[in-house]
């Protein structure tokens, strides 16, 4: 059940709520999942009447909503938009957004409850939360009020911990709604429910049968137009500190007592204050960082990172980020953890592969032509092509004992139902019914940092220089270094390695 609300959306003017979140809170709409009593505010700087947001906002859904638009609905959705220009930094403005709201919930019967969602620059993280409270507009008593805000928290463990501060001296905890917009994808949630509903994975997911996890998110895109703010965040901090330390934290989690925000997100804490740190000596050799250089694509020429628009020339940003790392706690003790991220890589892909060990006695290796790597691996794929396939040793059918590793694989595309919702779908739904599962908690944002820190200070600091920044050519998965740090004759899987020149297929 979802309550009657209003969601008050800053920085309306802006991209985020023009392609993502307008459109998904139609797509509820769409589906009768928004409560009665609903009144969506669009708020910034930029002067809009209600009607021309509503007719900027209809553009957006055209073009990015994913549910039909015919019948009524539309129309009806529109209706509940409404938008009111603000001095986002000016306290006094908040007076004016307060009227408007407390008319919109007269007219739309909002019952008092209320969603601010920032979806503005950080530096305004601080600014907002405070004038809302200067107008008790973060005064619960019998109705609610959540704040949701996106990444960057921080830009380092400082200021993520100067962040949460400022938040929490005008919100509790229990309001606010931090977006990894990972969390909110359907595969991702999918990973609880393959662990802890299947008794078949939870007595080998552990250090006696696991060899490593392999995790990957590469992208085919380059930064496109956000140079500007790519160049002074980088691989670690755009997508390692998130979203594929929050894929770690659910491979690795113990069992929660319950599915229950609380009960989750400790586990996942748990997960980031194991980590173990990098040492300054091995800086160099468990993190390999690149970028990305120009090279023929596909028949095209793509730029390299440094001839990006708003990029120095002279900038040692990181498209391309490969980790070895180990979990200190009893489940992982000596197993070791390998992600890798990158922008211009060959394809787009995010996918967890759980290698599992090599069979203690290799019995048909020698006379059966049994590749001698050959080992069971578990490849949760995230997108695209959703789905979990274990490759494993068959019998080639006809004389003697000749093994071929296949494939047993699910795909979501397979399943009669198979509208997968969106993240921001699933995690505005969440935030509307008050459930805090899938968004990170302030410790465990500052836990993560803790971890990435020494390694961008390393980066960054004095001795930057001693640390190689790799060049690779774009279009291909990255530095060639990364390719011998799983070590064992082993390296990533490469899922597309020999199909990525002629389309995108990619083998699930
Ligand atoms: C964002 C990053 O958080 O995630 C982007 O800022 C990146 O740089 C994006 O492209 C990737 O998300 P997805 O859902 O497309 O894998």
């Amino acid at each position: 059940m979802t309550d009657n609300h209003i969601l008050v959306i800053f920085g309306a003017s802006g991209d985020l709520t023009y392609r993502k979140l307008v459109p998904a809170v139609y797509d509820l709409y769409e589906q009768g999942k928004l409560p009665e009593g609903f009144a969506l505010l669009g708020s910034s700087r930029t002067e809009y009447s209600d009607e021309a947001f509503r007719e900027k906002m209809r553009a957006g859904i055209e073009e990015f909503a994913r549910r039909p638009l015919e019948n009524d609905a539309l129309e009806e959705f529109l209706a509940k938009l409404y938008y009111q220009a603000i001095d986002t930094k000016g306290e006094k403005s908040y007076g004016k957004l307060k009227s408007r709201m407390d008319e919109l919930d007269e007219k739309h019967a909002t019952d008092g409850n209320a969603i601010f969602y920032l979806s503005t620059p950080p530096s305004l993280y601080s600014v907002i939360p405070k004038y809302l409270a200067s107008h008790g507009l973060n005064k619960e008593n019998g109705k609610w009020r959540r704040l949701i805000i996106e990444k960057p928290f921080g830009y380092n463990y400082e200021t993520a911990h100067q962040l949460n501060h400022d938040l929490l001296a005008y919100f509790d905890e229990d309001q606010l709604y931090r977006i990894d917009h990972y969390l909110g994808k359907e595969t991702v949630q999918n990973l609880l429910v393959t662990r802890f509903a299947n008794g078949i994975y939870e007595p080998l997911w552990n250090r006696n049968y696991i060899h490593h996890v392999e995790i990957t998110s590469s992208e085919d895109i380059g930064v496109g137009d956000r140079g500007g703010y790519y160049d002074s965040s980088g691989a670690m901090r755009d997508m390692i500190q998130n979203h594929l330390l929050q894929l770690v934290g659910l491979t690795a989690m113990e069992p929660p007592q319950i599915i229950e925000a609380h009960a989750i997100r400790n586990e996942i804490l748990k997960v980031f204050q194991a980590l173990r740190p990098i040492r300054e000596d091995d800086i160099a050799t468990h993190t390999i960082r690149g970028q990305y250089t120009s090279a023929e694509v596909k028949g095209e020429l793509v730029k390299g990172y440094r001839d990006e628009h708003e990029v120095p020339d002279d900038s040692r940003t990181p498209t391309f980020v490969a980790m070895k790392f180990f979990i200190d706690n009893w489940r992982w003790g000596g197993v070791p953890f390998f992600i890798r991220t990158g922008k211009r890589l060959p394809t787009k892909v995010t996918e967890i592969v759980i290698h599992f060990k090599q069979t203690p006695h290799k019995l048909f290796v020698d006379e059966c032509d049994m590749p001698t790597d050959m080992h069971n691996k578990l490849v949760i794929r995230i997108q695209p092509n959703e789905g979990t396939l274990i490759k494993m040793g068959m019998k080639v059918p006809g004389a003697g004992f000749k093994v071929e590793e296949v494939n047993m694989d699910f795909h979501y595309s397979d399943l009669n139902e198979a509208y997968l919702p969106t993240a921001y779908e699933r995690l505005l739904l969440d935030a509307m019914q008050g459930d805090q599962t899938l968004f990170t908690r302030g410790d465990a944002v500052e836990a993560a940092w803790k971890f990435v820190d020494p390694i961008l200070e390393a980066w960054e600091g004095e001795k930057s220089d001693q640390i190689p920044l790799h060049g690779y050519p774009a279009g291909t998965w990255g530095p060639d270094v990364a390719d011998q740090m799983i070590g064992d004759g082993m390296t990533w899987r490469y899922p597309c390695r020999n199909l990525v020149e002629d389309g995108s297929y990619c083998e699930l």
